[in-house]
């Protein structure tokens, strides 16, 4: 008999390599792969065509299919970024940082959920009932229809919600769970992938609706979310800094509504409470002009978002100055330091720059360019832009400024918020421009000459 090799998995990305190293190719983690018992030990299968399926019948693309039905919780932010209501049979993972508050959110989710006439399930194989009961109690929730469990075996929990039949079903968390049937530790690539497996399939089968929790992993001995990722209809990431009250639910993917969605919280001593205008929360520490800050009228998912820019810039002490960005994407400040430098003359050698998104935002959107640009110049040059004036805009390599999205959108939300001023790219379809005066910028050097006198 052939005796299988031991596998190497990636605990992060699920990557199977066929001999140990520091980093995994796929994903790029550190000190991630670990040794794992290889799946399935018996011979290899015979090839399927050996013997005969059943037929299966198959349908067209044509014909009337209901939009799925959708239970709201009443907590805005969550049913926004499920795109409009949880959907029956759908599996959605949770993802977070340990701490984050994803316990806090789900339990506040289900209390809500089963308020709204829902049967909801929460099994946590993390904390004891006592605990979750004492947190529910300090929520203020003691009262909400919602059944507990504490429980760690997956083929009792599955048993369980068999027999109970709820609508929905919280599973705190993935990493915790244990299938008999799979010859790993629980929270092993292994374990991970077959409760989440098992589960996804049950969701499916009995129409109840279940949402997985997983710990964001540092160290490489427990799976992260990520490996089970392409099995749910639905990933929402929980993030947020430590130090700050903000938490941020995003959509990564959703089978049932748009990505990239975001949903606001504000962690508070009575649980997470809904920031429905979150604009206004992450400009809220804004008085007086300040050299290197900007507003940048951005969008997040379906909605116009306002968040501040910070640049520092100052005369390094090292050879290679530093360069460190806090929200944004690192790639995107070394393209716009080039082509300031490039096309517009102005260097950032010998300087170190600190870049930074207030309120602990991340943005993404390449439409942040010429806000970033303005933050660099205004820090560099110590000259503060008027504080009633929104940027945004995408700067091409060559230097010009590219129209963005929802550029009306942007503006309505500026106005909304009590700017009167904005600078965006020529050609951008602005309509009225919400009654804002614009000032329309064909490249990267008319923007600077004109804003900052030089060139
Ligand atoms: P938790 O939901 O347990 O995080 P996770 O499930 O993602 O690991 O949240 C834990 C943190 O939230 C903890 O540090 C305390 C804080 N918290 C509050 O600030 N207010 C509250 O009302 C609750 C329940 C928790
Ligand atoms: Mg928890």
């Amino acid at each position: 008999m052939v005796k299988l090799a031991n596998a190497f998995t990636c605990t992060s990305c699920g990557a199977a390599h066929k001999k140990w190293a520091g980093r995994c190719d796929a994903c790029g983690e550190w000190n991630c792969i670990i040794e794992e018992a290889p799946l399935s030990s018996g011979p290899a299968a015979k090839s399927l065509g050996a013997s005969r399926g059943r037929a299966m019948a198959l349908s067209d693309l044509s014909g009337h299919e209901a939009p799925p039905p959708r239970s709201q919780s009443g907590l805005g932010e969550l049913d926004r970024v499920l795109g409009g209501g949880l959907v029956p049979a759908s599996a959605i993972l949770v993802g977070g940082d340990p701490g984050i508050g994803k316990s806090t959110l789900l339990l506040q989710a289900a209390a809500r959920f089963a308020c709204a006439g829902l049967k909801c399930i929460y099994i946590s194989g993390e904390e004891a009932s006592a605990q979750v009961r004492m947190r529910a109690q300090r929520l203020g929730l003691a009262d909400a229809p919602v059944k507990l469990g504490a429980e760690t075996n997956l083929r009792d929990i599955l048993t369980t919600l068999e027999a109970e039949r709820p609508q929905l079903a919280i599973i705190d968390s993935i990493q915790t769970m244990w299938a008999d049937n799979v010859d790993s530790a629980p929270g092993s690539v292994a374990q991970v992938r077959a409760a989440a497996h098992e589960l996804v399939t049950f969701a499916k089968r009995t129409g109840i609706a279940v949402i997985l929790v997983g710990h964001v992993t540092k160290e490489g001995q427990i799976a992260g979310p990520r490996v089970v990722e392409h099995m749910v209809d639905t990933v929402l990431y929980f993030e947020g800094e430590r130090g700050h009250q903000f938490r941020i639910l995003r959509a990564v993917k959703n089978r049932f509504g748009p990505a990239d969605e975001i949903g606001v919280f504000e962690m508070t001593g009575e649980g997470l409470s809904e920031v429905p205008n979150p604009s206004a929360l992450f400009l809220s520490d804004r008085d007086t002009p300040a050299p290197g800050s900007v507003v940048f009228a951005g969008i997040e998912g379906t909605r116009p978002v306002l968040t501040e820019i910070q640049a520092l810039v100052a005369p390094s002490p090292l050879g290679t100055p530093r360069r460190t960005v806090v929200g944004l994407d690192s790639g995107r400040l070394s393209t716009t330091l080039a082509v300031l430098e490039a096309r517009c003359g102005i260097p950032f050698a010998g300087l170190d720059v600190f870049l930074n998104v207030a309120g602990g935002m991340k943005v993404t959107e390449p439409a942040a360019d010429l806000a970033v640009a303005a933050a660099l110049l205004s820090a560099r040059e110590d000259i503060a832009l008027p504080a009633d004036t929104v940027i945004f805009g995408e700067i091409s390599l060559s230097g010009a400024l590219r129209p963005v999205g929802q550029t009306e959108n942007r503006l309505k939300e500026a106005q909304k918020l009590g700017f009167t001023n904005a600078i965006t790219p020529a050609r951008g379809k602005t309509g009225d421009g919400a009654g804002l005066k614009l000032r329309q910028m064909a490249d990267l050097t008319a923007f600077v000459g004109e804003t900052f006198g030089a060139g």
